[in-house]
């Protein structure tokens, strides 16, 4: 996702926004560009593909700022949501005199975007950003007050967004707000300095004081200080590079646990309005002759499909089968023009699952992929593309990559079915507003992770792991034992709780461990007979549930909600902290576990 660096204070300010960005490179992104402002001059670049290339574009242009002189400077990794990764299209955006870099996207930019036009401003980028460097100019032009004009324009804005602003119209001087979209202010090492980035890596060495902004912060930062809307916590940045990539966590699969709440809402932004969703990446007739989805993936990913078949079928009232790619391929498939096949993938690079996407290819089905990486080889290979905007996920286990396909995935079988017109409006606007609801399903309490802490130490022996559940609560089932496996080392499997007693049952006495997702609103009373059951065989039962369990040895109560979405989001972050949990006590390497690659791109 985009990254953002500002900069006002003497020193030269080149080589600290180019430092600044390439410490946000690990956010992604396609083009970068920054705009300087000293001695009542702008100066501006900007380039596709890394920094690099915009590093090679500055030196070759000869520039160079006055030493000891103020100057204020902003810059900006893009990751293109609107428009394509161009030039044009990254920032900073000009106005007639002012810089504009923002992280996050406007959702009502179209309408701002007409208005602006009719009143004569002129546009030249693809890009929902646009509008806010022209819509400060419209209110400045109006009484030539800055600040004003600054208020005046987040107010017209909705959606998500950090914006660093600078103008001609007010030297050494960032106009600042941050909603939805991370921003975080610094005091630099020397008087008279400050410096902003959407994460602390940029800062650590050349500030010392920050304040990781609330939403609805705003404000104005001159080189004497800066004036906020509210009042704002300043800490003491961390000393080490290394830990402030994991931004205070232990561990990036901590981090990126905990970052859930955030992505996702990433992931929705400009894709819905309250009565329904809109994937402008896809055409309307992607349906059309449509009568099955099929659907590839492998690990997590693989979760993710199954997850998706279920919703597939119920809300979009279409066929849908899940293969896992690695079979696939080698099945001998029947592939008919009547399929859309999809893939799901993290990297997008995995060998199996883009060699089922390409078998797809030559039989001439309609492809799409469900991806985090943008120019990834699957996004290239398929005719449409969903890009869920995780971010870059460093922990080999993968967590964020599945809540973020798996509300993509949500919002597709709605899609479709608003498409067929097969379930009525109030219904999608009904599953809209219990998708905004997710980032809060996905937020980690304290209690929550000091509960899943404390109950890990009794679970590191035994002679396995059941995790089971039943309809969407299965695959979920089986990315929780994925979890465990992968980073604790110990035996698990995922089960539909409904099958133990046709086998696995006979496994049961207190060593074999039975994690049981029981939500109150998808078959309560059928997962709990298949609970007790177990019990009665006396398995050692941990039940996750927002209702009290009599019968579990040890309970893990979840949020009462009122859908089985929130406590599916719910359900897993107890199932990722868990296995995280387990793994720390073992003493293992929760980030790279033994034997396994983040990227699987052999065969
Ligand atoms: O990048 P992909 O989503 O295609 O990767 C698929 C699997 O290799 C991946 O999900 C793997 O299972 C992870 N280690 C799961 O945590």
């Amino acid at each position: 996702m985009c990254g953002i660096v500002g900069y006002i204070g003497e020193q030269e300010p080149t080589k600290i926004l180019l430092d600044g960005l390439k410490e946000l490179e690990y956010r992604g992104y396609d083009s970068a560009g920054i705009a300087i402002f000293q001695n009542r001059k702008f100066a501006n670049f900007k380039a596709i593909g890394k920094i690099v290339n915009l590093e090679e574009k500055i030196k070759k242009s000869n520039f160079s700022t006055d030493a000891n002189k103020p100057s204020v400077g902003i810059g900006h990794t893009r990751w293109a949501t609107h428009g394509k990764p161009t030039e044009l299209n990254a920032h900073p955006h000009l106005g007639q005199y002012s810089y504009v870099v923002h992280n996050g996207i406007i959702e009502n930019y179209k309408e701002l975007k007409e208005d602006l036009i009719k009143k004569g401003h002129k546009f030249v980028s693809q890009t929902d950003t646009e509008v806010i460097v022209h819509l400060f100019e419209y209110f400045f032009n109006k009484d030539k007050n800055a600040t004003k004009a600054f208020k005046d324009t987040i107010e017209k804005l909705k959606g998500a967004y950090s914006i660093l602003l600078i103008t001609q119209s007010e030297p050494n001087t960032i106009f600042f707000i941050k909603h939805g979209s991370p921003l975080a202010v610094a005091k630099g090492l020397n008087s008279e300095e400050i410096l902003f980035a959407s994460s602390d890596a940029p800062l650590i060495g050349i500030a010392k004081d920050v304040a990781y902004l609330e939403d609805g912060v705003y404000g104005v930062a001159k080189p004497d200080g800066v004036v906020f809307n509210t009042d704002v916590n300043w800490t003491t940045l961390p000393s080490s590079k290394q830990s402030a990539q994991k931004d205070g966590f232990r561990y990036f699969m901590e981090k990126e646990i905990y970052e859930q709440k955030d992505v996702v809402t990433d992931t929705m932004i400009g894709r819905m309005d309250d009565e329904h969703i809109i994937f402008d990446e896809l055409d309307d007739k992607i349906l059309d002759g449509i009568n099955e989805i099929k659907i590839c993936a492998c690990g997590t990913s693989y979760h993710a499909a199954l997850s998706a078949s279920y919703l597939f079928e119920r809300v979009a009232k279409i066929r849908c089968n899940v293969e896992i790619a690695s079979e696939f391929r080698y099945k001998q498939p029947l592939l008919t023009k009547d399929i859309l096949f999809v893939v799901i993938s993290q990297s997008g690079e995995t060998a199996d699952t883009l060699e089922a996407l390409k078998m797809a290819k030559k039989a001439s089905l309609k492809t799409l992929t469900v991806c985090n990486v943008d120019n990834s080889s699957m996004t290239r290979t398929a005719d449409f593309t969903i890009l869920t905007r995780a971010g870059i996920e460093k922990g080999v286990a993968s967590t964020k990559a599945f809540s973020t396909q798996t509300v993509v995935l949500w919002m597709l079988s709605l899609y479709f079915a608003q498409l067929k017109k097969n379930i009525p409006q109030k219904e999608i606007a009904k599953n809209i507003d219990i998708l905004r609801t997710i980032p809060n399903s996905l937020k980690v309490e304290d209690s929550l992770h000091e509960k899943c802490r404390r109950l890990s130490k009794r679970y590191l022996h035994g002679h396995g792991f059941f995790f089971i559940g039943r309809d969407i609560f299965f695959p979920l089932a089986l990315e929780g034992a994925l979890k465990l496996k992968e980073i604790s080392y110990l035996h698990a499997e995922g089960y539909p709780a409904g099958e133990m007693k046709h086998g696995p049952i006979a496994l049961a006495d207190p060593e074999l461990f039975t994690i049981a997702l029981m939500p109150e609103h998808l078959y309560y009373d059928k997962i709990k007979s298949n609970v007790e059951e177990l019990s009665a065989r006396d398995s050692t039962i941990c039940a996750i549930s927002p209702l009290d369990f009599e019968l579990a040895d040890d309970f893990i109560k979840v949020e009462k909600t009122k859908h089985y979405m929130n406590e599916f989001f719910e359900m897993l972050v107890v199932l990722q902290l868990f296995s995280m949990e387990v793994s720390i006590r073992l003493g293992n390497d929760v980030d790279m576990p033994r034997n396994l690659a983040k990227s699987v791109t052999v065969e």
